[in-house]
């Protein structure tokens, strides 16, 4: 059974400011894309990792992650993930990576890997803590609802099907287009760790997670 991991890091990163896509800062010592990637490649479950990047972006890959394998993405997330499966070969299961996302553990790999024994996905989530609002004042009951992290696992052929298919909205992550077409998509527990980093102070948020200490 092969198993592929996929890291999407084509984007711009532009809510994070700064003078280098986000993916590519310094977080804790190392590059933010090298963390997953690092954890991802460890993984005994995985077979193989490879790693969509922006346009021009490779002269910073090759400095992060020497020899990596990649391909190059597109305008948005989906069109990103899109060229990446096209890109990566045959294979039986296929995980899909935020690098926005550095800290993935063996143990949340296991339990969406192991979710996909019965379902066609499987996405890791955390419960709602805050109050939720619309933007017209009207308060979102948050009981029953959750925040969804990668990595998102799927089986091959229906994750190629839901990204061939797709005419809907933008879609955020990979599990709504799988839903799309009918297919399961399994909620397993999710990892405080695996919060993304999008906003400036979230870099330091995440070095303290690893006990690093801010610069
Ligand atoms: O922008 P956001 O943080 O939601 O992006 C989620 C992930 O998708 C990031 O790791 C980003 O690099 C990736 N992405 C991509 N191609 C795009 C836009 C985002 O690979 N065109």
């Amino acid at each position: 059974m092969k198993t592929v991991a996929l890291i999407v890091a084509a984007g711009t990163g532009e809510r994070m400011g700064g003078s280098l896509p986000k993916q590519y800062a310094l977080l804790a010592g190392r590059p933010m894309l090298a963390w997953s990637h690092a954890a991802l490649s460890a993984d005994p479950a995985i077979d193989e990792v490879f790693v969509v990047i922006g346009e021009g972006h490779q002269a910073l890959l090759d400095s992060a992650l020497p020899g990596a394998r990649f391909t190059i993405g597109g305008a948005t997330r989906r069109q990103s993930v899109a060229l990446g499966i096209r890109a990566i070969g045959a294979a039986d299961r296929i995980l899909i990576h935020d690098a926005a996302r550095p800290f993935v553990s063996e143990q949340v790999v296991d339990h969406l890997l192991s979710a996909l024994e019965t379902a066609d996905g499987a996405v890791p989530v955390l419960p709602v803590a805050d109050t939720l609002v619309a933007a017209d004042g009207t308060n979102v009951p948050r009981a029953g609802l959750s925040r969804v992290q990668t990595p998102q696992a799927f089986r091959d052929e229906i994750l190629r099907r839901a990204h061939a298919d797709w005419s809907g909205d933008e879609p955020t992550d990979d599990a709504q287009m799988v839903r799309a077409l009918g297919g399961s998509v399994a909620l397993v527990q999710g990892d405080p760790m695996l919060e993304k980093v999008t906003w400036a102070g979230d870099i330091a948020a995440a070095e303290a997670r690893v006990g690093w200490e801010t610069r």
